[in-house]
């Protein structure tokens, strides 16, 4: 993909990801597979209130109440398989996926735990459809942690 991308210009990789931006594709079905009560409340407690005591924030925070994401840098979390989300932590614990310094979701993947990433990924996984899937506005709001994705 790298080297694909690489000779084109910026004009033209803009106009793409405006074409893909603007799509609204369908969701997939919200998953239903059999997850221990448990884990899906520790799931929806991470998501919605962080744990301040690791200094975790809340996901919400910067993906949007509705976790639909937040414009321009802030990607929904909605409609995405569990094996995705869990995949994408793990690629960011290892160093494999990065973002521009200061790489906010690194320090957050760092923190959580197995357990934690099993819980938030199988949560998300089976929340409901937004019927609006676009992401909120950019906020002036300060995100807990700095973002490269984000300026502010
Ligand atoms: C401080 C702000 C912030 C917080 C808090 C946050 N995120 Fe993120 N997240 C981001 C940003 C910025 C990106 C885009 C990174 C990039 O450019 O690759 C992102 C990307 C992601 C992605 C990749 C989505 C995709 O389509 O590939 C996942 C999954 C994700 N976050 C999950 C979470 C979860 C789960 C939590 C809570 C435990 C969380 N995030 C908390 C800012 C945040």
């Amino acid at each position: 993909m790298g080297y694909l991308v690489a000779f084109l210009p910026d004009d033209y990789l803009r106009k793409i990801s405006q074409y893909f931006a603007d799509l609204q594709p369908p969701y997939p079905n919200a998953d239903q597979s059999d997850v221990a009560p448990a884990v899906l409340a520790a799931g929806q407690r991470l998501v919605m209130q962080g744990d301040p005591a690791r200094k975790i924030p809340a996901c919400i925070a910067c993906h949007g109440a509705r976790m639909t994401g937040q414009q321009p840098g802030i990607p929904g979390l909605l409609g995405l398989h569990a094996s995705y989300v869990a995949g994408q932590m793990g690629t960011w614990r290892s160093g494999t996926r990065h973002a521009p310094a200061p790489d906010c979701m690194r320090s957050i993947a760092v923190k959580l735990t197995d357990r934690d990433i099993t819980a938030v990924s199988t949560w998300l996984a089976r929340q409901p459809r937004p019927a609006d899937p676009r992401p909120a506005p950019a906020s002036a709001e300060r995100l807990p942690l700095s973002c490269g994705s984000q300026p502010q």
